[in-house]
């Protein structure tokens, strides 16, 4: 029998984008849009086209351009939200509306000034509207995991009888526990989904540093999409990182029997590609992809990796897409070394481009022995400030 498949939704362009330091312009969303093609997720939230005429513009771009991942488009309960992104949304292969009410208490009394009687009317004719107006939709519970489970599964079961197919949890404040989290999504299995063909969601935040082991505690109880975003960015600590979920998955597939569609050699791409377009790098020991993922100082570490790499990794970095780093860029590098280079992390450029970065290079080189990746995405986007010190 083969592994039931963990759909990937990835929400860089929408949450990890309305966070500070990530916003993006159009072109470079589209071209996060085409790495995130590459890397095979099954859902790219394009962004939130009532927020903003720039966001309505990044969703119409990305449906027309992308033809291998669903296109969502995130709006509220409100008619005129789900009217705006189903305009931005005409152009995708596979279009998804993603619409949200919170439900807990506290965000009922001091956000929404509802009741939960009008929460309730508020999903079933959204979701209704959305259903006749994209090719799926998604539903999701905001403060899912700080809300009265009676009434969130009541809510899950009016948006599911209005049409929506996938229920997605969020732990919007990054508040839940692994073993509670599972706990929930059981209920919900048990209690809204039994045998129809519903797929449970969840969206996990960082603010416990829990995002990731969430992510996987859920999936074990029965979640079959997972969301999140490159770099783990988002708001506050950001949401579930997408590399450490996969890379979980794939490393402990003993523990997690489940497949899905990433081509996880296109991970670290994605990331550099990220941290090349918003404000603030990858912090260097961040798991996966940061600088020291794959590094060894420590003299017994370098014995043990020398001997077999298999005695402190155990994952290898041709896997997660880190290039082979064996020629050190300086300033007696040519042309051909620097681009290949470039090339492995995803750029290409014209012959024009390829002067002026050159041009760069040789610059700094002259300044600084060694150049490091974060050197050359800095040189691509003029950010002195991210120039590592040799
Ligand atoms: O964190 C959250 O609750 C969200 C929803 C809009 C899905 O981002
Ligand atoms: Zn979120």
């Amino acid at each position: 029998m083969s592994p039931e498949k963990i759909a990937i939704f990835d929400t860089t362009l929408r949450d990890g984008e309305q966070s500070p330091g990530c916003s993006m312009f159009l072109d470079e969303k589209i071209d996060m849009a085409r790495q995130l093609e590459r890397l095979g997720v099954d859902v790219i939230e394009a962004g939130f086209p009532i927020a903003s005429e720039g966001d309505y513009r990044a969703v119409r771009a990305i449906s027309q351009e992308i033809t291998g991942a669903t296109i969502a488009a995130l709006c509220r309960t409100v008619p005129e939200d789900i009217y705006r992104a189903a305009d931005a949304l005409k152009g995708a292969a596979r279009s998804r509306i993603h619409t949200f009410v919170a439900t807990s208490d506290i965000h009922l009394q001091y956000k929404l000034q509802k009741t939960r009687a009008e929460v309730l009317e508020m999903t079933k004719n959204s979701v209704s509207i959305a259903s006749e107006n994209a090719d799926e939709v998604e539903f999701s519970a905001e403060d899912a995991t700080r809300s009265d489970v009676d009434f969130l599964c009541e809510v899950f079961s009016t948006a599911a009888d209005a049409g929506a197919t996938v229920l997605n949890v969020p732990d919007t404040v990054g508040y839940t526990m692994p073993h509670e989290y599972s706990n929930l999504i059981r209920t919900i299995k048990d209690r809204v989904v039994g045998d129809r063909d519903i797929t449970i969601s969840v969206h996990c935040h960082n603010d416990l540093g829990l995002a990731v082991a969430n992510s996987l505690a859920a999936v074990e109880a029965g979640a079959r999409q997972v969301e999140g975003t490159i770099n783990g960015i988002g708001e506050r600590a950001g949401n579930a990182s997408l590399e450490e979920f996969v890379m979980a998955c794939s490393v402990r597939s003993d523990k997690m029997p489940f497949a899905n569609n990433i081509d996880t050699t296109q991970l670290y791409p994605a990331s550099q590609m990220l941290a090349s377009i918003i404000s603030f790098g990858v912090q260097p020991n961040k798991a996966i992809v940061g600088r020291n993922a794959f590094a060894h100082e420590a003299g017994i570490h370098q014995h043990g990796v020398l001997s077999n790499p298999l005695c402190y990794e155990i994952m290898t970095p041709e896997s997660v897409g880190v290039p082979k780093n064996d020629i050190v860029l300086g300033k007696h590098s040519g042309r051909h070394a620097l681009l290949s280079r470039y090339e492995q992390l995803g750029f290409e450029f014209d012959a024009g481009e390829i002067k002026e970065i050159y041009t760069r290079f040789v610059e700094l080189a002259d300044k600084k022995k060694n150049i490091y990746d974060q050197d050359l995405l800095a040189i691509i986007h003029d950010r002195a400030t991210a120039v590592f010190a040799a």
